[in-house]
C-alpha cells in the first residue's frame, strides 16, 4: 500500500466541529479495522462484524450530523441527507460483495470506500464548519 493509499485520519479532514471531526476520525479507525481483517485474512465473521460496525458507526454518524445541521439553520441538509443514504449504501454494497468473495476482483479492496467517506468529509462536511464559523456570533449570542 502507497502513502497515497494510507488509510489515516489526516489534519486536512478536520471540519472544526469537536463532535464531527471525533465522529470522523471513528469511522476512519473502523476502516482501518476492516482492512486489518482483510489484510491478515481474519475469520469471516470478524470481518461481517467489521463491517456492521462501520455501519453503525456511519448511520449514528448521520443522524447526528444532520441533528447539528438542523439545529443551525444549515442550506445544505438536504444534499447532505442525499449523500448520507448513498455512503450508507455503498458501505452496505461493499459488506455484499466481500461475503460473497467478490472484494478483491471487483472493488479492489477496501480503499475506495475510504476514499468516497474521506472525499465527503473534505467537501460537503467542511461547509458545515465554514458555516458554524461564519455565523458563530449568532449561535453563541
Ligand atoms: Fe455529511
Ligand atoms: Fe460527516
Amino acid at each position: 500500500m502507497t502513502s497515497q493509499d494510507a488509510i489515516e485520519f489526516t489534519s486536512d479532514m478536520r471540519c472544526n466541529h469537536n463532535d464531527i471531526d471525533a465522529e470522523h476520525f471513528a469511522i476512519i479507525q473502523s476502516i482501518q479495522n476492516i482492512n486489518s481483517a482483510i489484510v491478515f485474512r481474519r475469520e469471516r465473521l470478524i470481518i461481517a462484524n467489521s463491517f456492521r460496525s462501520l455501519y453503525g458507526k456511519a448511520a449514528s454518524h448521520f443522524y447526528n450530523e444532520e441533528r447539528i445541521m438542523s439545529s443551525i439553520g444549515y442550506f445544505g441538509i438536504f444534499e447532505q441527507r442525499i449523500a448520507h443514504r448513498y455512503l450508507l449504501e455503498q458501505i452496505s454494497v461493499l459488506k455484499e460483495w466481500h461475503e460473497n468473495n467478490e472484494i478483491r476482483s471487483k472493488f479492489g479492496g477496501i480503499i475506495p470506500l475510504y476514499k468516497l467517506l474521506t472525499n465527503h468529509f473534505v467537501t460537503m462536511d467542511k461547509d458545515i464548519g465554514i458555516f458554524i464559523s461564519k455565523y458563530q456570533n449568532r449561535f453563541t449570542a
